[in-house]
């Protein structure tokens, strides 16, 4: 058994790592992966983006499948070009991507298939977007509908702040051609989120649903962020809740892929807000989400390879077994450069704490230098994952280990899964005002 494993962020570290636990021979191959991957197998110098390198490297290799982390190699059509030749891989096609990489072909394929989800029209005239959110009144969210870095959506608290995001989008073309289109949305209120599952494009298998921290601050505060931490399980997110997503979000939503003509296979993942009616998705990705992963992995107690190799085989997943969990919890702390998630300063050595059997460090943005030290080289450097038997007790380890990760300029939160702590401490207040019908 080898894999390919495409990216080079604590996502695909988190999958190696999870991989070689499910295969202890199974041989890694990651590009251009990152020097925590190169501990579990060969990283080779080849960029996401050079669909040639990795076609030839996949061949060169015979790898048995091919794993995509990021989502530009996905846009860019790699799954198409690596099933045209015959070589398995695990991801959507490029079409079938469009659920995350057009907000507007998701959201029209969400109102059609009648999945929950906030009311949107899409503009290309910045006039009739700024009718349409003097019409709803602030808040209202104002969103670019192609792939903006994560910076393309603006929940605005007054109109003149929706108008001007529709100005820099439609007339300063602020984020180019993915902001040519925007979507003005309804504002939706609750908790997010995340969850995922793995299909084989008909039958699917949920993970628990996970939470994500976007913003720099402590209790939330401050820009936005690739995400500072995550944590898992959710306690507002029982079996009953995930199954209630899965027959009211996932199962609509790959019934229209199909229907479409784009059956999406791989990882999808939901964003869902849990509104006062039920679960309503925000946005879909096409792949894993970093760092959520970095937290379900290690919680995760059945393969996660056997799966993964089914579905980028062609393989159903009709008779595999529903995924196992350990008990307990997980904390993931993002451990940033200075100056993210600004202009982020690079090569800063690196101290990282010893191994301890109940935290793993995953390497994001780091990199060797010339004479083999560890530096940093991005804006979210590690996630340390601590995994205890409460969501309190892994905070703790995490936020502590975090500290030890040692270098100029370091930048962590230390209250990641605050919302669970909250809501542990005040049982009798529920975050969700009405909780959907639980099915049984
Ligand atoms: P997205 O890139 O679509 O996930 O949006 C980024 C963030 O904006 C989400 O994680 C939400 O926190 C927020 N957001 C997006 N759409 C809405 C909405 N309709 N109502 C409220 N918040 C939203
Ligand atoms: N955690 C958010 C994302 O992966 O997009």
């Amino acid at each position: 058994m080898k894999v390919l494993i495409v990216g080079g962020g604590g996502r695909e570290h988190a999958l190696a790592w999870k991989l070689r636990r499910d295969d202890p021979q199974c041989g890694i191959i990651a590009a251009p992966g990152n020097p925590g991957i190169a501990s579990l197998g060969t990283c080779v110098p080849v960029a996401t983006g050079d669909l040639d390198g990795l076609d030839a490297l996949a061949r060169r290799e015979s790898v048995t499948f091919t794993i995509v982390g990021p989502e530009a190699p996905l846009e860019a059509g790699i799954v198409d070009r690596f099933r045209r030749e015959g070589l398995a891989i695990f991801g959507p096609t490029s079409a079938a991507a469009r659920i995350e990489t057009s907000k507007r072909f998701a959201k029209e394929l969400m109102l059609a298939a009648g999945v929950p989800t906030a009311s949107a029209r899409t503009f290309t005239k910045p006039d009739a977007a700024k009718a349409e959110v003097r019409r709803l009144g602030a808040p209202v969210v104002v969103k670019a509908s192609g792939i903006a870095a994560g910076k393309g959506v603006i929940v605005a608290t007054s109109l003149s702040e929706a108008e001007a995001a529709i100005d820099a989008m439609l007339v300063d073309n602020a984020f180019g051609a993915a902001g040519a289109e925007v979507l003005v949305e309804e504002f939706m209120e609750g908790e997010e989120l995340s969850l995922f599952a793995l299909t084989d494009g008909t039958h699917l298998l949920p993970f628990i649903a996970a939470q994500d921290h976007k913003r720099i601050g402590e209790g939330d505060t401050g820009p936005n962020t690739g995400g500072m931490g995550a944590y898992a399980p959710v306690a507002i997110a029982p079996p009953s809740l995930v199954q209630d997503a899965v027959e009211r979000v996932l199962t609509p939503t790959l019934r229209a892929m199909r229907a479409a003509g784009c059956p999406f296979t791989g990882l999808l993942y939901a964003g869902l807000m849990l509104t006062a009616d039920g679960p309503k998705v925000v946005e879909f990705n096409c792949r894993f989400g970093d760092p959520e992963t970095q937290a379900l992995l290690p919680l995760l107690a059945s393969s996660l390879l056997d799966p993964m190799r089914a579905i980028a085989e062609g393989r159903s997943i009709a008779d595999a077994p529903a995924l196992a969990w350990t008990r307990g919890a997980a904390v993931t702390t993002v451990v940033a450069a200075a100056g993210y998630p600004g202009t982020v300063r690079s090569g800063d050595v690196i101290a990282l704490p010893p191994d301890s059997p109940d935290v793993t460090i995953f390497h994001a943005g780091t990199k060797r230098d010339a004479v083999g030290a560890l530096v940093t080289a991005g804006g979210r450097v590690v996630a340390v994952t601590a995994v205890a038997a409460t969501i309190a007790a892994a905070q703790r380890r995490s936020a502590e280990v975090a500290a030890h990760v040692v270098f100029a300029g370091s930048q962590h939160r230390r209250d990641i899964g605050w919302r669970e702590l909250a809501r542990a401490s005040a049982p009798a207040a529920p975050a969700v005002p009405a909780a959907p019908a639980a099915t049984p």
